[in-house]
């Protein structure tokens, strides 16, 4: 067997490595037996050299293999999903698909993150109501599946031990924007839900990490190719990231968002990411005949209200108290009577009449984290409160000192430089007379047959 510097002087000199090779690295860093050194060079020699389709089929499904895999009873068998996003701005999809994936009779046990940097966490946003408890075991994740259909938890420390050490030495190392290794982080953990079908919503543009169509494709299809080796249908969105998505930012006014479309009350363009990735999903499974169907079959679920009794049922499962989740979900709701509302609310004017032409995303993430929304370490606390809420869409005709964005911000006020910048992230083009549609954020699907 060779040794660990033999590993790392082959693929430091470009070799492809062997199955054996690739499991006996993972192996010594999930066992803590590799120098933590040896694991930052093998990793700077996988970031310069790469990794060809099958090293990172190995890779990923030897960290997979690192921890516990969960099992499912054979009923449900071809009928586990969940989905992906590689974070964007208000993005609260996972909110309402997982919802609206079990009224389609799919099982969907959501394992999400925290918000780091910029992007928002789906976990930080749930917490906004109070009770609900991220934190579940492999035995009451089996119960609630069982019962309402699906979850959204965060990750139990023996899921993919291996990425655990291997994403902070990425970190400390410079080596977090490799292909093989996001492709082995992210696919080796949805490998360990045991899942029979998989989307990834890939964002590209000014408020994602990749900013060009190409990149972000070259990314789809490294995690597309990895999911599938692993035996999961997998498929790819690949889809826009230089606004919102909807109309709110922050934790608790994404909440809030959330469940005004889960009562069929939503903004089209979350509408429209929900049931792509929904209908993508249904289709995998077989449990709609083509995309379309699929689509149509998740807004049934929602528009019907059927995905929103399966969100107060997943949310009362998780510990929120059953009278505050009927009234979060009833018909007239007083949110802010259930999540605190920040202390101060100050709106802002469009600068000129015309037509909204562009609404800079990246700021308004970056300025409502700076402002207590999102944490710069991880471990930070965070204020659900804070964030903001879009008063107008794109294409929308207003006229000059409207308002267009309401902020919400509590002891952190915004500084001069940051309302400047706040008041530069829209842009008000010339009149005409039709005001443009919102652009679809669906660019290009990639899936695993033509749907
Ligand atoms: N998310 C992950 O879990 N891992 C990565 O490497 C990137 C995003």
């Amino acid at each position: 067997m060779s040794s660990i510097p033999d590993l790392i002087k082959k693929k430091r000199d470009g070799e492809t490595l062997s199955d054996e090779e690739i499991k006996t690295f993972i192996q010594a860093v999930a066992k803590e037996t590799m120098q933590d050194c040896q694991i930052g060079a093998m990793l700077m020699a996988i970031w310069l050299k790469g990794m060809v389709d099958a090293e990172t089929s190995t890779l990923t499904r030897e960290m997979m293999s690192s921890g516990d895999v969960m099992s499912w009873p054979k009923e449900w068998a071809g009928h586990v999903v969940d989905k992906h996003s590689t974070g964007g701005v208000g993005d609260k999809v996972s909110l309402v698909l997982a919802p609206a994936l079990a009224a389609c009779g799919l099982k969907v046990p959501m394992i999400s993150g925290r918000g780091l940097a910029f992007t928002g966490g789906t976990l930080d946003k749930l917490e906004s109501l109070p009770g609900y408890n991220v934190n579940q075991s492999a035995e009451q994740i089996l119960e609630i599946l069982e019962s309402v259909g699906c979850c959204i938890v965060g990750q139990t420390k023996k899921l993919v031990p291996a990425d655990r050490v291997l994403y902070a030495m990425r970190d400390a190392t410079s080596t977090v924007d490799s292909l093989p290794l996001i492709t082995g982080s992210i696919i080796s953990k949805k490998g360990a839900e045991s899942l029979n079908a998989l989307v990834l919503d890939v964002k590209f543009g000014r408020a994602a990490l990749y900013k060009d169509l190409e990149s972000a494709k070259k990314l789809a299809q490294s995690l597309v190719n990895a999911g599938n080796s692993l035996g999961m249908r997998t498929g790819a969105a690949l889809s826009s990231m230089d606004g919102v998505i909807g109309r709110c930012v922050g934790n608790s006014l994404e909440v809030i968002e959330s469940v005004e479309t889960l009562k069929g009350k939503g903004p089209k363009d979350l509408m429209e990411l929900v049931t792509t990735l929904g209908g993508v999903l249904l289709k995998m499974t077989g449990s709609a005949s083509d995309l379309s169907e699929g689509k149509k079959k998740i807004s049934d679920a929602v528009i019907g209200g059927a995905a929103l009794k399966k969100f107060q049922n997943m949310i009362e499962k998780q510990g929120v108290a059953k009278e505050t989740a009927h009234s979060l979900c009833s018909a007239k709701t007083d949110y802010f009577s259930i999540m605190r509302k920040s202390k101060h609310q100050v709106e802002l004017k469009t600068p000129a009449e015309g037509i909204i032409e562009d609404i800079d995303g990246l700021v308004l993430a970056e300025i409502t984290h700076n402002l207590g929304a999102g944490r710069s370490k991880a471990g930070e606390a965070i204020n659900h409160s804070v964030g903001a809420e879009l008063l107008v869409s794109l294409g929308q005709r207003v006229g000059k000192g409207e308002s267009w964005l309401r902020l919400h911000y509590d002891d952190r006020a915004p500084t001069s430089n940051q309302m400047n910048r706040l008041k530069d992230a829209v842009t008000v083009g010339k009149q005409t007379d039709t005001p443009k549609q919102h652009p679809s954020f669906v660019k290009e699907l990639l899936l695993p047959d033509a749907l």
